[in-house]
């Protein structure tokens, strides 16, 4: 039988780790219940929503590639997924979001201060997770996202409204943001299998290069014409500069960039100017570009994913790569 896999839905992936899936859902739930009080309503809340669990399936991935899937492995892989969640519930605070996986926010239902502090929990359980059982490396390797991810939203508050933004500053707002946690995700799983310190660090590579065109492509889900899930324009709507934005503000004329920059630089911007904004980043190539930059970063990260042999592990990180830049959210 031939088997045709639909990457979109990730299915070849799906299949190979359903277990083990399976098994880390049910104890990332389990680890999150029983607190009393309002933690127990928002946990819920929280675990009953469909984030796509990427982060965890890398962690998983990596750690087949080069072995067997153990008991530090489903710990590394709730650890990640607990951290993500907090860097989420804060992100949210921090770009006062109303809204996550397509419902209310934990700030939108509960304010900013339960959302700062039920963030911490989060992450507090992640790593007391980890100590309890001696995950060290785990450990290690995560507080160094954690550290990146804060450093990165930092630069973008810093920097992401500034005329001053370049390629340089965007790519290092990224880098740190999003793609030292699925870097690290990749790692951390790989170390609870591989020895072999040289391969540990290659994953590393790998993750960080997915992670990278992750974060574009959610860049580019704003100027989407088409998207199913996300309304376009919410970045553009806060002054935020993404890639296809950048490149098209240095590649406008003078006159161009100007009117261009007027515009972002707007408080309250009418549905016909959002419009507009992303028809020129059409028109000036920025989304062509960014699109182009994502591809490359593609092709890095498969590039170092050969570098292990094939096998059905190899296949389904493979398939990971593809879904990050051909999701629909
Ligand atoms: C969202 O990550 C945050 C970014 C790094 C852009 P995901 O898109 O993986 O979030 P969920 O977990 O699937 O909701
Ligand atoms: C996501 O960043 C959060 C982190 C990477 C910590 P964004 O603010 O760009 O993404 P969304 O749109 O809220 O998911
Ligand atoms: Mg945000
Ligand atoms: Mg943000």
């Amino acid at each position: 039988v031939m088997w045709v896999y639909c990457t979109r839905k990730m299915e070849f992936t799906k299949q190979l780790i359903r277990k083990e899936l399976a098994e880390f859902e049910a104890f990332f739930a389990q680890y999150l219940q029983g607190h009393g009080g309002i933690l127990d309503t928002i946990l819920k809340y929280l675990v009953r929503q469909k984030g796509k669990k990427m982060r965890p399936m890398f962690v998983l991935l990596s750690a087949k590639l080069g072995g067997e899937i153990n008991q530090a492995t489903f710990r590394a892989a709730s650890l990640v997924e607990l951290l993500h969640t907090a860097t989420l519930v804060h992100d949210d605070v921090v770009d006062n979001a109303m809204e996550r996986r397509g419902i209310f926010s934990i700030n939108a239902l509960w304010k900013n201060k339960i959302a700062v502090l039920v963030g911490d929990f989060l992450l507090s359980k992640g790593l007391l997770l980890s100590v309890d059982h001696g995950d060290y490396s785990a450990l290690q390797t995560l507080s160094l996202a954690v550290k990146k991810m804060s450093e990165g939203e930092l630069l973008q508050l810093e920097k992401a409204r500034s005329i001053n933004l370049n390629e340089e500053i965007y790519f290092t707002i990224i880098r740190g943001k999003t793609a030292s946690l699925l870097a690290s995700s990749c790692m951390a799983g790989a170390q609870t299998t591989m020895a072999d310190a040289e391969k540990c660090n290659l994953l590393y590579q790998f993750g960080e290069a997915v992670g990278m065109a992750f974060q574009i492509r959610d860049d580019l889900f704003d100027y989407d014409d088409n998207t199913a899930g996300k309304p376009i324009g919410l970045d553009i709507r806060e002054k935020k500069i993404t890639l296809p934005l950048l490149y098209a503000l240095n590649n406008a004329s003078t006159v161009d960039k100007k009117k261009l920059l007027h515009t972002v630089k707007k408080n309250t911007k009418s549905n016909e100017e959002i419009q507009w904004i992303v028809q020129e980043a059409h028109r000036l190539g920025g989304v062509a570009y960014a699109t182009e930059t994502m591809h490359n970063f593609k092709k890095q990260a498969l590039h170092l994913l050969h570098s292990f042999p094939e096998n059905d592990a190899r296949k389904a990180l493979e398939e990971l790569v593809l879904f990050t830049i051909d999701r629909k959210n």
